[in-house]
């Protein structure tokens, strides 16, 4: 419940939507060219949002600070300064041609969070921490949220090197390339002592809010991902020479392998399970070369943790058997791995007030796409709130959401800050960690 004294405070600190829509303009043009947004993890890009983000917060009078994830966390002192913090806040990157709303518009709700507060009488009993995560899209080097999961105290210094992009560049090396050091990841680890709760506003990325004219979605689970990365070695060979009888084509193999992951999504026994083959590429790519290498991203999402990974064993064990009936190779790997998450009540039941004290409609939704929250669940008790997406488009340059249903949604979230800053810690971690 909102306490007494915060209610009264709650009508002096109006969001502003006119300085949410000039700074999500302000990300978005902080893109390389063509269509979207494209401002990929550890990119120059990224930084440079990093960068604005740090002095929008700093000439707000915070204290700023980057961590060796390449994370940047605004703090804004409480009257218990030595106490746990709160926290709000998402990430910066963008898959490659994106659109301008997914994190940006958690960062730049949790940017009017703090300001509508710092130019307010009001100061909260606790630290406000506001956070910009680096690196949580999955796009760039498989593994999702990296500067999270580094918060989570989930990634080694040697798991930065393992995992690389699409050109080969580890994860290690795109950190180094910005000026951040992989060899001390181990030091951007949150301890949860340090923390008391932590809330994200995202768009949906759906269409559940939308069709029902709902305004805030309060979000109670989010789904795991199983990324695999398959590579099939067949013979190139010419296209009008080579008999059909006598081909052991790459691209054959690799058509029958999308086709079996289509299959087991839609088994009976899968109800939820989303698979996808997201990256698709075929050598030499010639019209008149019969393809002798594929590789492709398999991209496994579930909120049944033990489905996903039997999914993930099942389709490699048919992989091999397509594989092998047509006398092509393949190695795979497992390239990301995340476990789904349920958030827990006692947030959820903090943002189901504050949205009903403003008289917005609400409901319960579980998320199909991945989050940092997902990760910050594993340190402090984490909590969602979704603002609808136009269409439900996302992760391309259509991705669209009203600035006003972004500004309700900071609302919600200021609200749900305030009431959790004079409600105490609302329990122990990781309990409902998947
Ligand atoms: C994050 O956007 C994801 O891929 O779920
Ligand atoms: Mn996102
Ligand atoms: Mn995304």
């Amino acid at each position: 419940m909102i306490p007494a004294d915060s209610a009264v405070a709650l009508p002096h600190m109006p969001v502003d939507v006119a300085r949410i829509e000039r700074w999500i303009g302000e990300f978005a043009a902080l893109t390389e060219e063509g269509p979207g947004v494209t401002r990929l993890g550890y990119s120059a890009l990224e930084r440079e949002a990093h960068a604005l983000f740090g002095a929008e917060m700093s000439a707000l009078g915070l204290t700023v600070r980057g961590d060796t994830a390449g994370n940047t966390i605004a703090e804004l002192s409480g009257l218990e300064p030595d106490g746990p913090a709160l926290g709000t806040g998402s990430h910066l990157d963008s898959v490659p041609q994106g659109g301008r709303f997914d994190g940006i518009a958690g960062v730049c709700a949790a940017m009017e969070v703090a300001r509508a507060v710092v130019q307010s009488e009001w100061r909260p009993r606790h630290s406000w921490r506001f956070v910009a995560f680096a690196t949580e899209e999955g796009a760039r080097f498989g593994q999702a949220c990296n500067g999270s999961r580094a918060a989570a105290g989930l990634v080694s210094t040697g798991d930065l090197a393992v995992v690389k992009d699409s050109h080969g560049v580890s994860m290690s090396a795109a950190m180094a390339a910005v000026g951040l050091d992989p060899a001390r990841i181990a030091e951007s680890r949150w301890r949860s002592e340090d923390w008391l709760a932590f809330v994200e506003l995202h768009i949906e990325q759906g269409t559940v809010l939308e069709a029902s004219g709902t305004s805030i979605g309060v979000v109670d689970a989010i789904s795991g991902s199983t990324r695999l990365l398959v590579h099939l070695d067949g013979v190139a060979s010419h296209t009008g020479g080579t008999p059909m009888h006598q081909r052991r084509d790459a691209l054959a193999a690799a058509s029958e392998c999308v086709l079996a992951c289509e299959r087991i999504a839609n088994d009976a026994t899968h109800h939820g399970t989303r698979v996808t083959v997201g990256r698709l590429e075929v050598q030499p790519g010639s019209i008149t070369t019969i393809p002798g290498e594929v590789s492709f991203t398999i991209d496994i999402r579930d909120f049944d943790s033990e489905r996903q990974r039997r999914t993930a064993h099942l389709l490699d064990a048919q992989f091999r058997q397509i594989s092998a009936a047509r006398g092509v190779g393949i190695r795979s790997s497992v390239i990301g791995d995340t476990s789904p998450v349920f958030l827990p009540v006692e947030i959820v039941d903090s943002i189901v007030s504050a949205a009903r004290e403003r008289g917005l409609t609400y409901r319960l939704l579980s998320s199909g796409a991945s989050h940092d929250s997902q990760q910050i669940s594993r340190v402090t008790p984490t909590g969602m709130i979704f603002v609808p997406s136009i269409r439900g488009l996302s992760h391309v340059p259509e991705e669209n959401t009203a600035f006003d249903d972004i500004a309700l949604g900071a609302q919600v979230l200021l609200d749900t800050l305030i009431a959790l800053d004079g409600s105490g810690a609302p329990g122990p971690a990781a309990a409902w960690t998947a």
